[in-house]
């Protein structure tokens, strides 16, 4: 019973399997803005934002959210969620290299690899344009990303699984194909849901095309771009009180850039 679609489009089932680190991943994103922000942040952007599980984390912490998603199924869901909980913001099908947000925000994140699914430098540029132009001065962009290092091994596999109520989700990610030369490799996404006796009822699996970066690449992207100054670094252990070094030694990266 395996599904060739889009695991992007099924967010009811990402956001359970990813929602173990959601509450980490905002209280970074309020200790970020708290850090580095010289003004109170309300307006909240995150470009890429699937089902909205960060949306409504953050939106039930009293901040004004928006999303972007190219997925109808997954803006649908967050917009359901919102309302759902009675919470201040939206998402919309808008694609994140050219969108326009209804207000400036004064925050923006992308987390979880979202970044690497632009595939061209020009399409990277034109997305931290897209966000720079969304964000107000002195606002912040923070952007977490999986990093290839020059002497990693490029066949990555990590497996998890996911119990909640009466379902167990097992997720396995997988590459498949990696080219340093041409920058891409293609990541096999799987989820199983499982019911209570342990009997699948749902396979997905879909293979994502993504961007590779080493430390120094996307170091001097933000540089091209210029409307960005890189503040900090961090890993995926999200301490905000432990900023790191760039270098290709870190795998799991997240930027802090604030909009100059
Ligand atoms: C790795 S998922 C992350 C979802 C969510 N941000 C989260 O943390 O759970 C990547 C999301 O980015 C969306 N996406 C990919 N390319 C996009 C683009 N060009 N514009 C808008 N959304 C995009 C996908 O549809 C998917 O929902």
């Amino acid at each position: 019973m395996t599904y060739a679609v889009d695991c992007y489009d099924h967010p009811q089932y990402w956001d359970l399997a990813f929602g173990e680190d959601t509450k980490l991943e905002a209280d970074f994103i309020v200790a970020a803005a708290k850090k580095y922000c010289d003004f109170e942040p309300q307006r909240l952007l995150e470009p890429g934002c699937g089902g909205g599980r960060l949306l409504l984390e953050l939106a039930s912490r009293g901040y004004l959210v928006e999303g972007w998603d190219l997925s109808e199924a997954a803006v649908q869901y967050a917009n359901q969620q919102l309302a759902k909980q009675n919470l201040q913001g939206q998402a919309a099908v808008a694609d994140m290299q050219n969108a326009t947000p209804t207000e400036p925000a004064d925050v923006a994140y992308c987390l979880v690899n979202t970044f690497r699914h632009l595939l061209t430098e020009e399409s990277a540029i034109a997305h931290l344009k897209t966000v720079a132009a969304a964000l107000r001065p002195g606002g912040l962009y923070i952007v977490g990303m999986h990093m290839l290092p020059p002497d990693a091994d490029e066949d990555d596999e990590e497996e998890w699984a996911v119990e909640v109520d009466d379902v167990t989700i097992e997720i396995k990610l997988d590459v498949t194909f990696c080219c340093r030369r041409t920058r891409r490799e293609t990541l096999r996404f799987e989820m199983i849901v499982k019911d209570s006796a342990g009997r699948p009822q749902h396979e997905f699996q879909t293979d994502y095309d993504m961007r590779l970066y080493e430390a120094e690449e996307a170091r001097s992207l933000f540089e091209k771009v210029g409307d960005f100054e890189l503040l900090d670094v961090y890993d995926f252990w999200y301490d905000i009180d432990e900023p790191l070094e760039l270098s290709d030694e870190l795998g799991d990266t997240v930027f802090v850039l604030r909009r100059k």
